[in-house]
């Protein structure tokens, strides 16, 4: 990225809009979905979904399972749609039975146009089961678009666009894809650029149709951000074709595991009600009753330089969110366990100091004594043929 801007009418931007958008579809699973990119974050991509599949006054079924899904359905409301929005816990995964449910209650003349669906809520560290909901929008026999938020999922853990038959997938460029905030990108599918086409709602910036247009030659119809792009195009080099994507979700989930056997041996609790949906990308970590979760994030940072996510909405005083996304080896994340448990120390928050390292690094250990044991014997089936 730090390099000198081109000419976003030049051929050599052209090449490089080129080289970026195949790459995005890989990462979205998609092989025909379109992949829209804005200047924007991923409040911005919210938008950009909505006003091009929906028409004033639409409905839309949201889950309220934390502070994004909540941010999700205001964005929709403030956007005059008219929500449904079921509330669940925060700390529970949308229950793919509740989605079916609710859709074969929708017997109104005019259904549900959408559901909205927050893939990993980042104030919970939760990753719902879009493959499940999908499921249910069949059983329920319900033409609902599904348009999923995936901005704490994508390019860290399975995104399977086409497979799920996500009609709008949307995410930033700051978490999975590792680089600065600047870009909201999408990825829609045929259903969701039918309904843009043949209605939608007044728009202009986020209009995907003149942007879908003029990207087919590489260009975008207003001034791109360029460096932003350069700086895509890195990332994608980086996931797809160095590591691999295959080999980054690995990572996150061996990163992940080792954070959630820290937490367990620190004697905390993660807000994730299920351990089967906890997020592999940030784990949200309860602190006990008579303790304020600000404390926590102001001491690691001011006396550590570690910047831990704090409590969000009602969680404000109750959790702190430790990231485990994008760019990250085992290296940083045992610094990171090691300084927060100075800090509860410190903090007067009783947990045994070296514990959850010492679990952490087990949980590595373990998972790379795996990983041994897998290609090895990989490499006997393929000497045995
Ligand atoms: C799941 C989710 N959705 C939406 C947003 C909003 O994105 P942004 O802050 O980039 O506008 C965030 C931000 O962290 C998020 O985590």
């Amino acid at each position: 990225m730090d390099r000198s801007v081109i000419d976003h009418r030049s051929p050599e931007f052209a090449k490089l809009t080129r080289e970026i958008l195949p790459k995005l579809r890989a990462v979205f699973g998609t092989q025909d979905g379109a992949v829209i990119v804005y200047p924007a974050s991923g409040t911005g991509a919210w938008e950009a979904a909505l006003v091009n599949v929906l028409e004033p006054g639409d409905r839309v079924l949201s889950f309220n399972s934390g502070y994004f899904s909540a941010g999700f359905a205001d964005a929709a409301r403030n956007l005059g749609y008219a929500v449904d929005e079921v509330p669940l816990r925060w700390g529970q995964a949308i229950p793919p039975a509740e989605v079916e449910q609710r859709l074969r209650d929708d017997s109104r003349s005019d259904p549900y146009r959408a559901v909205l669906v927050v893939h990993n809520e980042t104030s919970t560290g939760v990753l719902s089961d879009v493959a499940a909901i999908r499921q249910a929008v069949d059983a329920a026999g319900h033409n609902a678009l599904l348009i999923v938020d995936a901005v704490s999922s994508l390019a860290s853990v399975p995104f399977c666009f086409d497979k799920w038959r996500v009609d709008v997938g949307l995410a930033g460029s700051q978490k999975g894809l590792m680089l600065p905030p600047g870009l909201g990108i999408l990825c829609a599918g045929s259903r969701a650029i039918e309904a843009g086409d043949t209605g939608g709602s007044p728009r202009n910036f986020f209009d995907w149709r003149p942007i879908l247009r003029d990207n087919a030659a590489g260009f975008f119809p207003y001034t791109p951000a360029t460096q932003m792009l350069f700086g895509l195009r890195t990332a994608l080099q980086m996931l797809v074709d160095e590591e691999g994507l295959e080999a980054v979700f690995a990572r996150h989930h061996r990163l992940a595991s080792g954070v959630r056997a820290a937490v367990e041996a620190w004697g905390l609790s993660a807000l994730c009600e299920d351990p089967a949906c906890s997020s592999e990308t940030l784990t949200a970590v309860v602190v006990p009753k008579d303790h304020d979760s600000g404390n926590v994030v102001d001491h690691a940072r001011d006396r550590y330089g570690l910047s831990l996510g704090v409590g969000l909405g009602h969680l404000k005083d109750r959790t702190f969110r430790i990231g485990h996304v994008g760019s990250l080896n085992e290296l940083e994340v045992l610094g990171t366990l090691a300084v927060i448990e100075m800090t509860l120390e410190e903090l007067d928050i009783r947990v045994a100091v070296g514990a959850g390292t010492e679990a952490c690094q087990r949980s590595f250990l373990a998972s790379a004594a795996q990983l041994v044991e897998s290609s090895s014997s990989r490499d006997l089936a393929s000497a045995a043929t």
